[in-house]
Parts: structure tokens; C-alpha cells; sequence
């Protein structure tokens, strides 16, 4: 294989379901600076050592074995990506690796509006951003820190920045947000914001809550609906499995992403990197790849590769979250990067 040159998806590895990976989401760190009730318990989660989050160097390594086996697109994800310091640095490096075709970010946006065109200069290309309410008492009773003003002056400097198209990923609550579902359609009139209605995951704290919460994709559309047409739309830039649609006359678009009502496995091209270096094939699986102790045993590219490889041979062929909610509790999404 050529290394660095711009890579076609033929020349991605297959895992053994025949899906082909190219695309990895990195969790930089488990910290964030709110404590979403579905992510996070109210007091927060014990930090990591220092010494056991991979250092930027060793991230940068990963990315760039990763690429290697044409992996070329990258997220960035936490916790929230913002509070680790020197993260435009590390854009900076990952973003020109020949190779690298694109890297973009997850983000709950509060730190974003200062930061955005640093980011952008960096070579961010876009981002998403977590938005559940756009009621401030409702965001203080979900996210129990920071400001809905934050994440809204975010989405704008965000467009402002060009980090485009800009993703506004809302996940849908029974009793807490579903009644905003038609709000959040309606940002996408005046504006080309891309909103993404999500479904619940049983996964950490949403474990609990989630039988009494989850609401499917499909009473999603329906009551979107029943308010407005929508036109089914091809064509918004992304790695992932959202169905996208257009409201009539819309700048933007609502799209729909059901992990659980849906099963969208069997179009699945990703890896996920915890901060701590473990290499998850799938989000539904406990079983993980270190690459900590390799990277810091001097472990050779090749040795990283081949590890590398391997999570993507362990790839299994789907999740089962729906029928086995104890394990999908174990995994905590602040860890996974979502
Ligand atoms: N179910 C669905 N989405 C979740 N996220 C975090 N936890 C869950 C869950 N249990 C979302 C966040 C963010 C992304 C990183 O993952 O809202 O948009
Ligand atoms: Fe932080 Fe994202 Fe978890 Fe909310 S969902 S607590 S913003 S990591």
C-alpha cells in the first residue's frame, strides 16, 4: 500500500461482515464540563491519572496507523473534546497527515464561540454539536452546568467559522424534551443547520431512564409530520447513519438516527478510541484492544497496525442493546465518545 497519498474507500480494510472501516472516533478525555443526566452522574466521574489518558503524541500516533490501513476520516470526541488544553495543536498535526481526508469534532459547544476559528485554522472541518433544549431551565435540569446561551453562541460562531455543516444532535426524552422536537425542526428554517433527532441509548446512567424515556425515531417523524412536510433529502457530509429531510423551504435539515429501532449495524465503518488507549470495535461490545501498553512498550507501527487490525476482525456484526440493556449499562458513553 502507498502510504500518504489521498485514499480511495477500496483501499479501507473490510472486517469480516464485509463493511469497510474508514473512520475512527477519538475520545481525547472523560472529562467534560457539564453532567448530562443520560451521560453522566450528577457528581461527575472520577478523573483519570494524567498518566493514563494517551498523551497527544501517542493519539497522533494511532491516527496515523489508523490512516495507514485507510482509516481516513477522523472525529474528535470526549467528555467534552474543548476542555483538554492544546487541542488545536493536535488538530493542527492529525489534519495534515497525507491522508487524513478529514477531521471533525463532537462538542457540547459551551467552549466553542471563542474558540471556533482557531479551530477552523486548524484544520477542523466541522462540527457537532449536542443541543437537547433550547428552554434554559429545561438545559439546567438536563445538563445540571453551564448555559444553553453558551452552546447557542457556539452554534453561531460555528457557522461564522465555517465549520460546516453544522450538526445539532439532540437526543429525545419522553416528558423531558420530546414536546421541542417541532423548535428544534423550525432552527432549520432561517438556517443551514443540520438537526438530528436521536434515540435514547440504554447505555451508563441512560440505563435507568431509559424505559421510561425512550421514544422511537418513527413517533419522532410522525409528529414532526404532522406539523410539516418533509422532503426526503440526500447529499449532508458525514460518516454516520442519520436519514436526512428537508422542511419546506428549509435552509437546513432534520435527520433521524435510531440505534435501537432501526439497527443501522449493518452499515457500520467505524473504530472508537477511549482516552485511555482501548480500541472499541463496536459501542454494544465490552471487548477492547489496548494500545496504551504497546504504544508506551515500544511497539513498533507495524505492531500498532496489526492491533489495529485486529479490532476490526473482532468487529462484531451488530449490537443487541435493545435485548441485553444490562450489558449496554456498562458502557459509559462518556468514555465511548458517543
Ligand atoms: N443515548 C443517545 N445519545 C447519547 N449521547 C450520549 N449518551 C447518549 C445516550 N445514552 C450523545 C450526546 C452527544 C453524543 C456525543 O452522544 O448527546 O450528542
Ligand atoms: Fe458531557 Fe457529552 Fe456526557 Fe453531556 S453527553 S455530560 S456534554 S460528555
Amino acid at each position: 500500500m502507498v502510504r500518504g497519498r489521498r485514499r480511495k474507500a477500496s483501499d479501507s480494510m473490510k472486517d469480516p461482515c464485509g463493511r469497510t472501516i474508514d473512520y475512527i472516533r477519538i475520545s481525547i478525555t472523560d472529562r467534560c464540563n457539564l453532567r448530562c443526566m443520560y451521560c453522566m452522574p450528577e457528581t461527575g466521574v472520577l478523573p483519570r491519572a494524567h498518566h493514563d489518558v494517551l498523551r497527544y503524541e501517542e493519539l497522533e500516533r494511532v491516527v496515523s496507523c489508523a490512516r495507514d490501513l485507510g482509516i481516513g476520516r477522523v472525529r474528535v470526541t470526549g467528555g467534552e473534546p474543548l476542555v483538554r488544553l492544546g487541542l488545536p495543536g493536535f488538530i493542527r498535526r492529525i489534519a495534515a497527515l497525507p491522508g487524513i481526508e478529514e477531521v471533525s469534532m463532537t462538542t457540547n459547544g459551551q467552549l466553542l464561540s471563542p474558540m471556533a476559528r482557531e479551530l477552523k485554522a486548524a484544520g477542523l472541518a466541522r462540527v457537532n454539536i449536542s443541543l437537547d433544549t433550547l428552554n434554559p431551565e429545561t438545559f439546567d435540569a438536563i445538563c445540571r452546568r453551564g448555559g444553553l446561551d453558551r452552546v447557542l453562541a457556539g452554534i453561531d460562531a460555528a457557522l461564522d467559522a465555517g465549520l460546516v455543516p453544522v450538526k445539532v444532535n439532540m437526543v429525545v426524552m419522553k416528558g423531558i424534551n420530546d414536546h421541542e422536537v417541532a423548535d428544534f425542526a423550525a432552527l432549520t428554517l432561517e438556517r443551514p443547520l443540520h438537526v438530528r433527532f436521536i434515540e435514547l441509548m440504554p447505555l451508563g446512567d441512560a440505563g435507568d431512564m431509559q424505559p421510561d424515556c425512550f421514544v422511537p425515531a418513527s413517533v419522532i417523524r410522525a409528529r414532526l409530520e404532522a406539523q410539516c412536510r418533509l422532503h426526503p433529502s440526500a447529499g449532508v457530509t458525514g460518516n454516520g447513519p442519520a436519514r436526512y429531510y428537508r422542511l419546506e423551504g428549509g435552509k437546513g435539515t432534520v435527520g433521524f438516527i435510531a440505534p435501537l429501532s432501526e439497527h443501522f449495524c449493518g452499515a457500520c465503518n467505524r473504530l472508537r478510541l477511549s482516552s485511555t488507549g482501548g480500541l472499541s470495535p463496536c459501542l454494544g461490545s465490552p471487548d477492547e484492544v489496548d494500545l496504551r501498553e504497546p504504544l508506551r512498550n515500544g511497539a513498533s507501527d507495524e505492531e500498532i497496525r496489526d492491533l489495529i487490525r485486529r479490532a476490526i476482525l473482532a468487529k462484531p456484526a451488530g449490537h443487541d442493546m435493545a435485548n441485553q440493556p444490562d450489558r449496554a449499562r456498562r458502557r459509559r458513553m462518556h468514555r465511548l465518545g458517543g
